[in-house]
């Protein structure tokens, strides 16, 4: 029944399992090696790591706590302040929530969606400690001016890659640029371990620090004796043995979304009213969500193609709600009167469209779908 529901709908995106998973996760089960220790979190850390470019990796049960732990990492807590956009998924505000900081917020680039660096400055003071970019849907934010601000202010950069693993900016991976690196492998990640993130960076004292916080702070000098509050972010040995066996076809997976995002370049090229997402001269985009802005011309609001794709089987996801505009963050006195212009319209007016890597021919029906709405069918 499921198996038959899901052929006859185009998912707006889910995970191609086809290596050695399975293989993996027996080999834990056959072991009983199922719980947070175990051969497959160490290779996962290390080779994840060093696919980023870094020196140690941290796993932690998913990507909104591996950003907790970065930040609880390095120290930042109450009376600190962190610059992150607007135009983002909720657990970056929620991490800088967990530590007690506060967040400040900058509008978005209207091309690449990602943090409009030209707006990053005004929003630095006395009280910021750190600079969180997130590679918004696969395209590598500038990291060039982020890193100068950081640098001439003394600030930290925690990179948000939940959804750019193996982007790069100008032949850099994303993750491995700042002092942290964040990720996220839920399923519909270009990597998963089914639910996980982790921390990555170079520092040693960094890493350290996250391992001990992650594992509940237990005290070096003696086990279960806590001095400080610690969490319990453990991924399992299965979770990174899933982990593992993606990390194996990485790049093929990420080469698939970049296929699947030229397909629907060159065939959603000649609609109306439709704004493609682009890729900078110096990014290698991974487009971990192919998403495209509705304007005027298109003839149909966003919703309303929203809705007609639904009809025809294709599932879609609008763009984030800006931070500015959540209840829950208005509620406790945040970002009161603030306005983001080019968020707020890509909140209204965005959506992602089926993205899979293994998406394939699908790419057609849902382009010639598009064509029919935008031409009054
Ligand atoms: C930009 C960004 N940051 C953080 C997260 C949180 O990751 P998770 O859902 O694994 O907690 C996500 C999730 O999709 C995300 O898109």
């Amino acid at each position: 029944m499921a198996e038959t529901a899901r052929r006859q709908t185009i998912p707006v995106c889910e995970p191609l399992l086809l290596g050695q998973e399975s293989a993996y996760v027996q080999d834990c089960l056959r072991t009983n090696w199922i719980s947070s220790r175990g051969k497959y979190i160490q290779e996962f850390e290390s080779k994840f790591a060093a696919y980023c470019g870094c020196s140690y990796g941290v796993t932690t049960t998913n990507g909104t706590t591996a950003l907790h732990l970065a930040l609880a990492s390095i120290g930042i807590g109450e009376g600190d302040e962190v610059v992150l956009p607007t135009f983002t998924m909720a657990a970056c505000v929620l991490a800088i929530l967990y530590t007690g900081a506060t967040p400040v917020l900058v509008d978005s680039d209207p091309d690449t969606w990602n943090m409009d660096v030209s707006q990053l400055e005004a929003r630095i003071t006395p009280h910021t400690k750190a600079i969180m970019p997130v590679h918004i849907y696969g395209h590598p934010c500038d990291m060039s001016p982020i890193l100068d601000v950081a640098s001439k202010h003394s600030l930290w950069v925690v990179e948000d890659a939940a959804e750019a693993h193996s982007a790069e900016y100008k032949g850099k991976r994303v993750g491995g640029i700042g002092q942290l690196g964040c990720f996220s492998f839920y399923a519909n990640k270009i990597i998963t371990t089914g639910e996980g993130g982790m921390v990555v960076t170079n520092d040693p004292k960094i890493a350290q620090r996250a391992r001990a916080l992650k594992d509940l702070a237990h005290s070096p000098q003696r086990r279960f004796l806590h001095t400080e509050i610690g969490f319990n972010y453990r991924m399992t040995n299965l979770q990174a043995a899933i982990g593992l066996a993606q990390l194996e076809r990485i790049n093929e997976l990420s080469e698939m979304r970049r296929r699947n995002a030229s397909r629907y370049n060159s065939l959603l090229a000649g609609v109306p009213g439709i704004r493609l997402p682009v890729e900078r001269a110096w990014a290698r985009n991974v487009y971990w969500m192919y998403s495209v802005v509705i304007k005027d011309a298109f003839g149909a609001s966003r919703d309303d193609l929203m809705a007609r794709l639904t009809q025809r089987g294709i599932e879609t996801r609008p763009m984030f709600i800006p931070m500015h505009q959540q209840p829950a963050f208005l509620q406790r006195g945040l970002f009161t009167g603030e306005r983001y212009p080019v968020a707020e319209e890509l909140s209204e007016r965005g959506l992602n469209l089926p993205s899979s890597s293994g998406l394939g021919d699908a790419v057609h029906a849902v382009c010639s779908a598009i064509g029919e709405i935008a031409g009054g069918a």
